[in-house]
């Protein structure tokens, strides 16, 4: 079964409740190697991304027991092994993760160069300058990447992009490295305070995670905690924007609405009435889609993983909308699957300029990278006849059941 089928559908309705954040387990998980204590973690998706990087938690030692729903047990007290199997890297980037934690843990890690989605040549120089300025030796052969360090010692480090993977990955090794470490320029997302949060659960002393400048303080060690993981603010905008292109009307409940601010001011600027109350936002869309024009930035600006989806929306907008791509140099290889579907779209470097039409029409597509899966799901919702999707092991990677959740909105899905 590797194909989602999407039929035209009428504008949804009802109410949809938002999975723990892929990209604040992912990290967290990872982080976990650090803990010699058990670690309980809450409110995790269920996704093919946290089943890899679970098996290569215990390919590392640690011991991963998946309790009932969304309830995970860690305890990396044993961990023994500082080699990630090749086999597991090369499915997912973030597996990256774990050099970090091994550094700190182990004085050493290997690990294959990251594989992932391909949107564009993923570095990882900032990563290693990070490893480097706390001392760890740094060798690359045949694909492999090793660190090594008898001690860690804190160090101040710029980087030069703010990268959520970076910043991650360095504060995990900084936790336990002696004296203070501070990450200059470094990444704001939700999930890198999420992290943050959690180390310091741990034990850690970390102040300043969610501002460009973090500053670690090393401890001896890290216990255990219970942690629940916050809620995924980009599957919340997948189902806003899936709200506006139907024209329906849907409450998304479990959001920190403050995570989604972009999200939420270019939807009312297309026209969609948008009602915030708690952890629940209502999303009413208009008949009438405007053309908005939209910049992705690293966070608090409007997120590259919203990117694809708005472009669907876009696609079918009453005017001609500019959507420039700052954070990744190739994330519109969904532009020509969008095409394919009758959207009018021109690529000019990191600009795609988007012409609105007044439908598209379904066409078999494929998913390629995660987040343009959900662009041509939300586009098939809105095109004539059944749109076929290919290659949806993207989508399995970044969305907990996405069809029984869109079902219920009254979204005619199915997978084949
Ligand atoms: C994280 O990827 C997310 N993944 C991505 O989500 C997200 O798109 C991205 O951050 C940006 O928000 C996870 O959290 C698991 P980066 P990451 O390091 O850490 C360059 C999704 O859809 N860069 O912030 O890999 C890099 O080339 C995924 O859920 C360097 O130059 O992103 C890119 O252009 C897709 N050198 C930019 O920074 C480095 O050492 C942003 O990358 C590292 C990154």
């Amino acid at each position: 079964m590797n194909k989602i089928m999407v039929e035209k559908s009428p504008p949804l309705r009802g109410n949809v409740r938002i999975s723990g954040a892929k990209n604040s387990a992912l990290p967290i998980l990872a982080a976990s190697l650090l803990g010699t204590e058990d670690i309980i973690l809450e409110d995790v998706p269920k996704l093919k991304d946290v089943e890899v990087i679970c098996e290569v938690l215990s390919s590392l030692g640690a011991k991963v027991e998946f309790l009932d729903k969304g309830i995970i047990k860690i305890n990396s007290k044993d961990i023994n092994n500082y080699e990630t199997p090749y086999e597991l890297m090369s499915k997912m980037r973030a597996s990256f993760l774990v050099m970090g934690p091994l550094l700190t843990r182990l004085g050493k890690t290997k690990t294959s160069l990251p594989g992932g989605c391909a949107i564009g040549t993923r570095p990882i120089d900032l990563h290693l300058k990070g490893f480097r300025a706390l001392g760890a030796e740094i060798d690359v052969d045949h694909g492999n990447i090793g660190a090594y360090a008898d001690r860690l010692v804190g160090d101040r480090i710029y980087l030069d992009f703010p990268s959520v993977g970076a910043t991650e990955n360095i504060m995990m090794a900084a936790v336990m490295a002696e004296g203070e470490t501070i990450i200059d320029n470094a990444a704001m997302e939700p999930e890198i305070v999420d992290l943050a949060n959690f180390l310091n659960k741990l034990g850690a002393d970390i102040k300043g995670a969610g501002t460009s400048s973090i500053r670690i303080k090393g401890v001896k060690e890290l216990g255990g905690a219970t942690h629940s993981i916050i809620p995924d603010r980009i599957e919340a905008g997948t189902f806003m924007v899936a709200a506006a292109i139907t024209k329906g009307d849907i409450v998304v409940e479990n959001v920190i609405t403050s995570h989604i601010k972009p999200v939420i001011a270019k939807l009312r600027e297309a026209g969609c009435q948008i009602y915030e109350n708690g952890d629940k936002v209502r999303v009413i869309g208009a008949d009438e889609i405007k053309a908005v024009d939209i910049k992705t930035l690293p966070y608090p600006g409007f997120p590259t993983d919203m990117q694809a989806q708005f472009m669907s929306l876009m696609s079918v907008s009453q005017g001609t909308s500019v959507i420039i791509e700052t954070v990744f140099e190739n994330r519109f290889m969904h532009v020509d699957e969008l095409k394919r579907m009758g959207a009018d779209i021109k690529i000019d470097g990191r600009s795609a300029i988007i012409q609105g039409v007044d439908s598209l029409m379904s066409a078999p597509v494929k998913a390629t990278d995660l987040r343009a899966g959900a662009a041509l799901v939300l586009a098939g919702l809105v095109s004539d006849g059944v749109t076929e999707i290919g290659d949806i092991y993207h989508i399995d990677r970044g969305y907990d059941n996405i069809e029984e959740k869109i079902t219920k909105l009254g979204a005619k899905i199915y997978r084949v």
